[in-house]
């Protein structure tokens, strides 16, 4: 092996610098760099095509193999595109449900999901518990545990419903040496392993869990399972791996809070879908996010609550981030926010008092905190409301996030009820985009968020004033445009505001 030489990685996104630097120039992250050894001549021998190991080792993958490509040594042709077979999609079924929408519809063979999240989330138990339903439909399961012994994985698979004479395409390999592991992913080894004979039929098709990437380590590079090189490295061949053999793999990836050991951030451009795990201010609600998906759209979010049988999927899930005391207590106001598919009625909480000590306090939970910062200096400017001397506290009720600009109106109009100890009256939705004149802006797929609104009992709504077209009316829910901030705020309070009225008559068909 060459010499050693050592590298600096940012350990947020991966970019690699000769020298330690305290910026990384590439993410912006402060004291995110870490040092790792390298060999260079490996990294050198991966050419253009990137991961060596898998395209060296001799193709023993079974299954739906569709290697396709040059042979070994051949320089690559270019193909015209009109030639390139487009595949079909096969996707694997996945239950529940839930988790299934979030991957697009299924599972996509051939398909890399990368599944992060902070430790004890939850991520070993949602995928067993996939990987139970799954060795019933007789698709069979490999589970690399890097992380604990089978002996653990069978005690958290039993607490899951595991039973021993039903499930025997179950199998465990306890192995963190990707060569090694790589070895045993083969047809006659797995049949022989869970045994059924080779020559019965078509082989069955097979999912690969591999729990945690951060356990994994590979001979040809020389650093430390969990360094930035390993991860990379291991990460690069599974994910070759899936896509030759066409067996869906799934990387477990540990994300921390502090965010070293981001492993997961290295991978997300080389796996197809990545599922972020998150819990919910320590409560037992667990939520999966696409944040990147080639097979089906982003943004898709999976409620669950963690029992003691697993997880199971929320009911009336779209109600999961209300606090149920809507209308009576100040500074609360619901909006109703897009998750791919999915609309969720969220209420922002705030919490605004002036301020004893020093500097005035921010802090934001659930909402991006320089959006609410932004908001309050809108509110502030245009809304005529004095926050500067006040200590601001946001948050989602029910530990939610919200990405969706179009909470913004909830946020400002939170604030403003907390201000003036206001409530916002039962039954009023607030719903836009706050621009930085003041202005409120529309939503996308307003429709579809006034009937789930209007569904739960939501019979008003004060939006955006769309100039010269008229918003499609919702049965049994009012619609009160505003065209500032300033007025927004006057009509969330007051059903009986001249402007409300006047506005409402003319929008309501
Ligand atoms: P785990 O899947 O091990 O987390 P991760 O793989 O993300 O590190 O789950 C951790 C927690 O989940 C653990 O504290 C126990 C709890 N749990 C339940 O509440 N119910 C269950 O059925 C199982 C299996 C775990
Ligand atoms: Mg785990």
């Amino acid at each position: 092996m060459a010499r050693n030489t050592t590298r600096f990685f940012c350990t947020d996104c991966g970019h690699e610098e000769l020298r330690w630097l305290g910026q990384c120039p590439a993410c912006q992250a402060w004291n995110t760099f870490a040092e790792m050894k390298v060999a260079p001549a490996v990294g050198a021998s991966k050419g253009a095509r990137g991961y060596s190991a898998a395209a060296k080792r001799p193709v023993g993958f079974g299954g739906q193999a569709s290697a396709g490509g040059p042979p070994a040594g051949a320089a690559p042709q270019p193909v015209p595109l009109a030639k390139v077979q487009s595949a079909a999609t096969r996707r694997l079924p996945v239950e529940p449900a839930e988790v299934a929408r979030v991957l697009g519809g299924g599972l996509v063979e051939g398909s890399v999901v990368l599944l992060g999240g902070e430790p004890g989330v939850g991520k070993s138990t949602l995928l067993t518990g996939l990987a139970l339903w799954w060795v019933r439909q007789g698709i069979r399961v490999v589970y690399l545990a890097g992380e604990e012994s089978p002996a653990q994985i069978r005690m958290r698979a039993e607490r899951l419903g595991f039973r021993p004479d039903r499930e025997p395409g179950f199998l465990i390999l306890p192995e963190v040496h990707l060569e090694t592991i790589l070895g045993a992913l083969d047809e006659a080894t797995l049949a022989a392993a869970s045994g059924s004979g080779v020559a019965a039929g078509p082989p069955p098709a097979t999912i690969v869990i591999a729990d945690s990437i951060q356990t994994l380590h590979s001979d040809e590079v020389d650093a430390y399972p969990g360094s930035p090189t390993q991860i990379r490295y291991c990460g690069g061949v599974l994910a070759d791996f899936a896509r030759r053999s066409g067996w869906p793999v799934f990387l477990v990836g540990h994300v921390t809070k502090t965010g070293d050991l981001a492993g997961p951030k290295l991978l997300e451009h080389m796996v197809d879908t990545v599922l972020y795990f998150e819990g919910s201010g320590g409560g037992a609600i667990r939520m999966v996010r696409a944040v990147k998906n080639r097979f089906g759209t982003t943004g898709e979010l999976a409620v669950m609550e963690m029992r003691g049988e697993g997880l199971v999927p929320v009911d009336q899930a779209g109600l999961m981030f209300l606090s149920g005391r809507r209308g009576v207590e100040p500074g609360a106001a619901v909006c109703a926010v897009k998750n791919g598919s999915r609309t969720f009625l969220v209420e922002v909480q705030a919490l605004v008092s002036p301020a004893r000590y020093g500097t005035p306090q921010r802090v934001v939970q659930g909402v991006d905190s320089k959006r609410v910062a932004l908001l309050a200096a809108i509110l502030e400017k245009r809304g005529g409301l004095d926050l500067a001397g006040c200590d601001i506290f946001v948050k989602v009720a029910g530990g939610g996030r919200v990405d969706d600009p179009g909470a913004d109106l909830a946020v400002v109009v939170a604030l403003a009820s907390s201000l003036r100890e206001r409530p916002v009256p039962e039954g009023t939705l607030v719903l836009g985009e706050v621009g930085l004149t003041g202005e409120v802006r529309g939503v996308s797929e307003l429709e579809a968020r006034l009937r789930e609104a209007a569904g739960h009992g939501f019979t008003r709504v004060v939006l955006a004033a769309v100039a010269g077209r008229r918003p499609r009316g919702v049965k049994g829910i009012e619609q009160v445009p505003a065209t500032s901030v300033e007025e927004a705020v006057a009509l969330a309070f007051e059903p009986g505001h001249p402007a409300g009225g006047r506005r409402a008559r003319e929008a309501t068909p």
